[in-house]
């Protein structure tokens, strides 16, 4: 059975509200995104339509669905979102919550000859920065097809703290590598020594003023994901509520 047309059994585990997105023409057409009630009670088995990058079929990914079953990926192949899907998919991320709403970041994107300049960049400054050799941090470069630059380019001075930035670009980080996920890529961030290197940071361009937060390595999950739900973790240790102590009078 093809992967995009396969059908999972996946557990529910809190109650869903789907929506059903549907997509007509090019990657740059808006969803159209009809929201359902769900009519299953939250501990009920749910039945959920595999997602598909193929354009004309309906992608079903309910948020719940979208959440538990993302995965990093590390093993990674062809094809990877073009300029326009990646744009489309960032313009949806970018409305993830952001204090004054600054935009403060930016991506640059690594491939084909990029990718093999950051692949040699990387090599070269392995001895410095690595624990690995150089041949396997150029291989490790070369792992996904994209390689997505995140750089923190905060305002300095302004109301907003910079943590609340930073807090910003990894709320849009997060909401893109799910958006990849139910459009059926695969995506994991890495980081490591080499972001603080200098001729990594000039190679890209990067200002005295950014931050080289990683690289999202992008591509298609190779081989193809269960797509299985995860169990939710017990936080319940992290959950408590405030009771206000009586004042005294
Ligand atoms: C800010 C950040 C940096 C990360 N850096 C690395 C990294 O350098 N190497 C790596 O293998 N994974 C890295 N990861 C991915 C985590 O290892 C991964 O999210 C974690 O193992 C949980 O796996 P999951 O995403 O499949 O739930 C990073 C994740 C975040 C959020």
């Amino acid at each position: 059975m093809a992967r995009r047309d396969k059908v999972s059994k996946l557990t529910s585990l809190s109650p869903l509200h789907t929506a059903r997105a549907t997509r007509t023409h090019g990657p740059d057409q808006p969803l159209r995104l009809v929201p359902q009630p769900s009519r299953r009670r939250h501990d009920q088995d749910v039945t959920v339509r595999e997602h598909s990058r193929n354009p004309d079929k309906e992608v079903i990914m309910d948020v719940m669905t979208a959440v538990l079953s993302r995965r990093s990926e590390r093993r990674l192949a062809e094809p990877a979102p073009g300029e326009e899907e990646f744009a489309y998919l960032l313009r949806a991320a970018a409305t993830a919550p952001d204090h004054g709403r600054l935009l403060p970041w930016r991506w640059i994107l690594v491939r084909g000859e990029g990718r093999d300049a950051l692949a040699g960049c990387c090599a070269d400054n392995s001895v410095r920065t690595e624990p690995r050799s150089p041949r396997q941090t150029e291989a490790s470069t070369r792992r996904a097809p994209l390689l997505a630059t995140l750089v923190f380019t905060p305002l300095s001075d302004h109301k907003v703290p910079e943590w609340e930035q930073l807090a910003a670009t990894s709320a849009m980080a997060n909401s893109l590598m799910l958006l990849l996920h139910a459009r059926g890529f695969g995506s994991i961030w890495r980081t490591g020594r080499l972001t603080e290197s200098a001729q990594v940071r000039r190679l890209l361009d990067v200002q005295p003023s950014e931050r080289l937060l990683g690289w999202l390595y992008i591509g298609t999950p190779e081989p193809a994901p269960a797509h299985t739900r995860r169990t939710p973790y017990d936080v319940t240790d992290r959950i408590s509520t405030f009771t206000p102590h009586p004042v005294a009078a």
